[in-house]
């Protein structure tokens, strides 16, 4: 057993949403997971995740979107730093303390994110030093995008979504966010799409090559059209108005609209900064969202900050 530093101090880890340019749904596996190819690109919305020593192992949750979160041992963050400890054989314990700026069950991995964040806080608190594909590998065991999240970038994903590969994106791409005032169950839509889907074959999935060449190019107007989610129709059916905030968002200006993950965030991809100032505006004035972000992508995966001053 490795005991932990006992007067190390607190550190924070500032960890990005996520959204998913591809995301193409193959075959549900045996182990109840489908295949994916799926391409994620960081975005500049943030959770805030300080690591400190304590007794016992806990989370509390801060912000205006901590409701709903867990502030116990059920939470994936807690839970990636319980897992931490017991492969590094680290004694003591961590309280965590989460700063919600990514929408809540949305569809931006804001929950995977928080657990990217305790890995890597985790780790640089107790010292351990671990190589990314150590700490990466920790992640996959807790959630299929943990391991991007700690990535960051833009990257393609396979396997369940956990076995990443750089993609060569170009340029930087501006997005404006819509946000439902209720979440969406990851599992359900899943299985929605299944349900959809029927009994017939289903495909191994793989990148599509115009989607790649797009990121290449940097332009957003050769990107949009290549958008895809094969989650979005299963997303669409168990929340029907989501159809109207994609059709509201290309309306008032951008350039394409896909449901974000598993939604029932809706990410458009717009032109420029002044372009998604314009469509957040539109967007927000128009009733048909709870809420609007604007981001941009790609970002840096977690990684650790000066402390926040309160
Ligand atoms: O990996 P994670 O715990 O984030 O996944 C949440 C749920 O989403 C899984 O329990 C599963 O129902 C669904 N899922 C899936 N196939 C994937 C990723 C997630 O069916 N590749």
């Amino acid at each position: 057993m490795t005991s932990a530093h006992t007067d190390a101090m607190p550190v924070t880890v500032r960890v990005p949403a996520k959204v998913n340019l591809e995301l193409l749904v193959g075959p549900l596996r045996e182990d109840g997971y489908h295949s994916l190819s799926t391409v994620f690109q960081a975005v500049s919305l943030h959770d805030d995740v300080t690591v400190a020593e304590a007794d016992e192992f806990g989370c509390t949750v801060t912000g205006p979107l901590a409701m709903g979160v867990p502030a116990t041992k059920d939470n994936l963050a807690v839970r990636a730093a319980m897992l931490l400890a017991e492969r590094a054989g680290i004694e003591t314990a961590v309280h965590l303390t989460i700063r919600k700026d990514i929408p809540v069950a949305g569809g931006m991995a804001g929950g995977s994110a928080d657990a990217a964040a305790a890995l890597v806080g985790c780790d640089r608190l107790w010292g351990l030093g671990l190589a990314k594909d150590e700490l990466e590998s920790a992640a996959a065991e807790i959630g299929s995008d943990v391991p991007f999240l700690i990535s960051g970038g833009t990257a393609v994903g396979s396997g369940r979504g956990e076995r990443l590969a750089p993609a060569l994106a170009r340029g930087k791409f501006h997005w404006v966010f819509g946000l439902g005032s209720q979440g969406l169950s990851t599992p359900a839509v899943y299985a929605e799409c299944d349900r959809l889907r029927g009994d017939g074959p289903v495909a191994e999935p793989s990148p599509s090559p115009e989607l790649m060449a797009a990121l290449r190019s940097g332009d957003p107007r050769e990107l949009a059209p290549h958008l895809r989610n094969d989650l979005q129709a299963a997303a669409i059916s168990l929340r029907p108005g989501l159809a109207d905030v994609l059709a509201a968002g290309v309306e008032y200006g951008a350039l394409g609209g896909i449901v974000s993950g598993s939604g029932p965030t809706v990410a458009f991809l717009v032109e420029g900064k002044e372009a998604g100032l314009d469509l957040a505006i539109a967007l927000t004035a128009s009733g048909v969202v709870g809420d609007v972000r604007r981001a941009s992508g790609p970002v840096h995966g977690a990684h650790v900050i000066p402390a926040p001053v309160d």
